[in-house]
């Protein structure tokens, strides 16, 4: 019935979670106003005095992602819990260069009739020419924060930094002028190996932060509609601790723009549309830094998994909010998202057809255990830093650090006892590469199951 109203594409979805989906692509030339009236008029119980206007209870959100609203009919929420048994809708920006928007009905368990016909009124509201805009009396869609329109006011650089950390978003790579000063450890010296890496980061992003003029002529001469050719999405993927968030604080450092580092649990708030409003915001709030910024999403196989698996509906909506940024980043922004993964086989495929590249991050083989290990106990020679990069195959650069560091505390604890003697200065000595491979074999055998990450090549795959 519903797609016999509706002269434009229209999906329903019924997910797993009982929630019935139903969308379409509002033209632009709907008016947004007329079709919210008309939704409450449907839905809310009529007003009993004065004859006219409805009643129902709405709550509202607005984001650079979506605007969304709730409705309840008064009588209903008893409960006290204003959106569970609601009628949500998702009204989304049209991305650059459509002419549509995107309107979302989400309803758990099924429609009621009221709601039903709430809807197919819509459709209807939908279709219609917007007269009073065409008329030229007034104005459609007003524009909203982060929709394209460079006009709007852009906040200073400290504002929006600040705006980021009030959100639980850490900003690294900022100058002594922010709270969080640069930090001399982020440098590329301080990653031992992963040659190959490095390069293709500096070629894929680096590059393009620092001289995206260069990306932009080249895009003019041979596009016949300009579209940026820079990249936007790069995708890091590899076990935990072999350097994905440092090697992204280096590239962020270099390239001298902050690193807006998106906590997982930041983004997996408990709040309905809360996680998509502070996501869309964090993106919004990048492309008004003045000279860009990069956005780390780590561990983003958790909020992005593949969308047939049993996935929560907020994970879904929390990747409809990444796919659509990233495909509508402002073409004169330089901003790039580096997503992280230890699990880039759960990542959703639309997700990874948007990555302009994906560097694979394996664990480190005996020569980069070497030079990572030497990195952190220089006072061993050569043949015995050979000695404990065997004792430490299949471990990870933050294993190895983490092992190296356990074995100087056992070796101050010995000192202190007197348990080992000092140096010939009477100076505390260094530990031995006997502390070091006991330290490293403990770790072994306190070991969860490895063998995911022992079955892959270490070797570097480019997409
Ligand atoms: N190649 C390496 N050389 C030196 N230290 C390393 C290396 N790889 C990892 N580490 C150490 O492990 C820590 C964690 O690495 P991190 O970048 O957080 O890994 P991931 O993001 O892949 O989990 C780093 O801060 C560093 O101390
Ligand atoms: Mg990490």
């Amino acid at each position: 019935m519903l797609k016999q109203v509706c002269s434009f594409e229209l999906s329903i979805e019924c997910q797993y979670n009982y929630q019935v989906v139903v969308k379409f692509d509002m033209p632009s030339t709907c008016n947004v106003s007329h079709l919210i009236v008309d939704l409450v008029t449907h839905i809310g119980l009529e007003a009993e005095q004065h004859g006219g206007g409805s009643e129902v209870l709405v709550r509202a959100w607005d984001s650079p992602a979506a605007r969304q609203i709730t409705l309840n009919p008064p009588k209903k929420n008893s409960t006290g819990d204003l959106y569970e048994d609601g009628l949500c809708i998702l009204i989304f920006e049209p991305l650059i260069g459509s002419d549509y928007s995107e309107i979302e009905f989400i309803k758990r368990g099924s429609f009621s009739l009221k709601e039903l016909e709430a809807l197919i009124s819509a459709l209807k509201v939908a279709g219609e020419k917007d007269v009073k805009g065409s008329s030229g009396k007034g104005k459609k869609n007003t524009p909203r924060k982060g929709s394209g329109q460079r006009s709007k006011h852009i906040p200073s650089m400290e504002k929006i930094i600040s705006d980021l950390e009030a959100m639980g978003v850490r900003v690294y790579g900022f100058d002594e002028t922010s709270s969080i000063p640069m930090d001399g450890t982020v440098i590329w010296e301080n990653l031992a190996g992963y040659e190959p890496q490095k390069r293709e980061i500096e070629d894929t992003i680096l590059l393009a932060l620092q001289s995206p003029e260069v990306y932009d002529d080249i895009a003019r001469g041979t596009r016949c509609k300009f579209e940026t050719n820079r990249p936007r999405a790069v995708l890091f993927e590899g076990p935990p601790g072999t350097g994905k968030t440092s090697s992204a604080r280096v590239i962020a450092k270099q390239a001298g723009v902050p690193l807006l580092y998106v906590p997982l649990e930041v983004v997996m708030s408990k709040y309905y549309g809360e996680s998509e409003r502070l996501l869309g915001s964090v993106f919004s709030l990048a492309n008004d830094l003045p000279d860009g910024g990069i956005i780390f999403l780590d561990e983003v196989d958790s909020f992005a998994s593949a969308r047939d698996s049993e996935m929560h509906e907020v994970t879904r909506r929390i990747l409809s909010v990444i796919l659509r940024q990233i495909d509508g980043f402002e073409q004169d922004r330089r901003v790039v998202v580096i997503a992280a993964t230890n699990r880039k086989e759960d990542l959703d495929p639309a997700l990874i057809s948007r990555f302009d590249s994906i560097i694979c991050f394996g664990l480190p083989d005996q020569q980069t255990r070497m030079e990572i290990a030497a990195q952190y106990a220089k006072h061993l020679t050569k043949s015995e830093l050979l000695q404990f990069s065997s004792a430490t195959e299949e471990m990870s650069g933050r294993d190895i650090r983490d092992v190296c560091q356990q074995a100087e505390r056992h070796w101050a604890s010995k000192l202190i006892r007197g348990q080992v003697p000092k140096d010939e200065k009477g100076e505390p000595s260094l530990p031995p590469i006997d502390e070091y491979v006991s330290c490293a074999e403990q770790r072994r055998k306190s070991w969860p199951d490895r063998t995911r990450w022992t079955s892959r090549s270490p070797a570097l795959k480019l997409a």
